[in-house]
């Protein structure tokens, strides 16, 4: 039977039952759905529509429910619709007429909006949790780093020498940004939509107040006919994990470069690497390939929700079921990769031997002969032309830019050779990007505490959620 065959004569079609449930995707959201169900039984009790004794018959029939299906013995029928027929099914076969009221003043429309606002605060929480830890296993690394430097590379050419701190910091900033996208997309979600009915609220005399301070909602719904038809936070969820996947997959990416033997400046730990079925010698690194690959699922997610979405009229329509399918996967799996790659990352061995021979070119150089030359005045055009012609001779005589530079020492304007060779050692370089936010030691530890910062910022913000979330 299901809850609205009063209404229609005869049973379902088979492939309509079978069409038209949603349990198998939103079975996985019945600890939400009953915290809901109990806010929802505490407000019916505050506003005299529960007695006393009706509240306590719910409340403990709900968490029977909880046991079983926490257990495993929860026997689901094939007439149950989605979970909340499940529960209310459920319920109903424990207390009886009692069970029958759980229902009174709400529609699954606000029911189910608000199981996924509740899984999606928790959701945020935890990704937005592992995303920090991920910025912070980046930061240890670049501590790890010490002084290390590599070529920094623009069109994937060699362009001027950085640190490796600098450059794993650089990756953690992303991560940062991602973390502060899910904290405001949360604050968005963070609204309960209980009490809105099916889409006009109810008549009874329920205050949606109080399930939504039951259920640590920061607010309530304004409009009923929004609050059963958007699902902005899940597409707000997905872009921010979608974007997070691309950065993720940016560093996968990275990596797998870095870890060749064309580049050779990484090793993977053995437990994060495969070998071969064929090729005995292999040692792949699959696990940033699958990271990167898999940051396909969240962004086929955002387009999946958005389509749904899109051709939507006021209020509820049952496409919206489809919004599930779409989010728990691709959230899941971004969080996968988070903490994949911060186990990888915690373990990896950089080698400073052949990033600072890739960096040794003096050609990489060329820009810091260019401001020599301006800081003697000569304007920068001027200089980056007179710089270019001395790489183009250097090439054609097969000879290093800095053995170049040193033979014209006196026509360029240094004191001597030793003053023009000094000018090519990238220690030297690296230690003059002294302005903020530049790869030089000295800024390169101010942004580490401006980053402590934001860390610690994010890591209360999860805190003080946690505080709200129902126990
Ligand atoms: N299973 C539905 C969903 O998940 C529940 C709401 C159904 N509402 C309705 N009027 N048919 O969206």
């Amino acid at each position: 039977m299901t809850l609205w065959s009063g209404r229609l004569g005869g049973g379902l079609a088979d492939e309509m039952a079978a069409f038209t449930t949603s349990l198998s995707f939103d079975r996985q959201l019945w600890r939400v759905d009953l915290e809901g169900s109990r806010a929802h039984v505490t407000g019916l009790g505050a506003a005299g529509l529960l007695s006393g004794a009706e509240v306590l018959e719910l409340h403990a029939a709900l968490a029977e429910v909880a046991r079983e299906l926490d257990g495993d013995t929860f026997e689901f029928l094939v007439t149950d619709e989605d979970i909340h027929t499940a529960v209310e099914r459920r319920v109903t076969e424990l207390v009886g007429s009692t069970g029958a009221k759980l229902h009174t003043g709400r529609s699954r429309n606000d029911q189910i909006a608000t199981d996924l606002r509740l899984w999606t605060r928790r959701a945020t929480a935890m990704l937005a949790g592992a995303v920090v830890d991920l910025a912070t296993t980046l930061h240890e690394a670049a501590d790890r780093a010490a002084d290390a430097y590599l070529p920094g590379y623009t069109h994937l050419q060699r362009a001027q020498p950085v640190l490796l701190s600098h450059h794993l910091r650089a990756h953690a900033w992303s991560l940062l940004r991602d973390a502060d996208r899910l904290f405001d997309a949360a604050g968005r979600a963070d609204v309960s939509p209980l009490g809105a009915g099916a889409l006009a609220g109810s008549s009874l005399p329920l205050d949606p107040e109080v399930a939504a301070r039951e259920l640590g909602f920061a607010a309530t719904f304004h409009n009923s006919l929004d609050a059963v038809s958007d699902r902005d936070f899940v597409a707000e969820l997905l872009f921010c994990a979608a974007l997070c996947g691309v950065h993720l997959s940016r560093m996968g990416e990275e990596l797998v470069l870095w870890t060749s033997a064309e580049f050779g400046f990484c090793e993977l730990d053995d437990r994060f690497t495969t070998g071969s079925s064929m090729l005995p010698q292999k040692k792949n690194p699959d696990v940033l390939e699958l990271v990167r690959g898999r940051s396909g699922r969240p962004i086929a997610a955002l387009m999946g929700i958005l389509t749904v979405l899109k051709g939507l009229p006021l209020s509820y329509d049952r496409d919206l079921q489809e919004d599930r399918g779409h989010l728990f996967g691709a959230v899941a799996s971004v969080q996968d990769s988070v903490e994949v790659l911060s186990g990888l990352l915690g373990a990896i061995q950089f080698n400073r031997k052949r990033m600072a021979d890739a960096a040794s070119d003096p050609v990489l150089l060329a820009t810091d002969l260019a401001e020599w030359l301006v800081r003697g005045g000569v304007p920068f055009r001027l200089a980056h032309g007179m710089v270019a012609r001395i790489v183009r001779e250097a090439e054609s005589r097969h000879l290093g830019l800095d053995q170049v530079v040193r033979q014209s020492w006196r026509r360029l304007g240094f004191s001597s050779a030793a003053e023009a060779e000094r000018l090519f050692r990238p220690e030297r370089s690296l230690a003059q990007r002294e302005q903020p936010g530049s790869p030089g030691p000295k800024p390169t530890a101010a942004a580490l505490s401006a980053a402590a910062e934001r860390v610690a910022a994010h890591r209360s913000w999860a805190r003080a959620l946690a505080r709200r979330l129902p126990a």
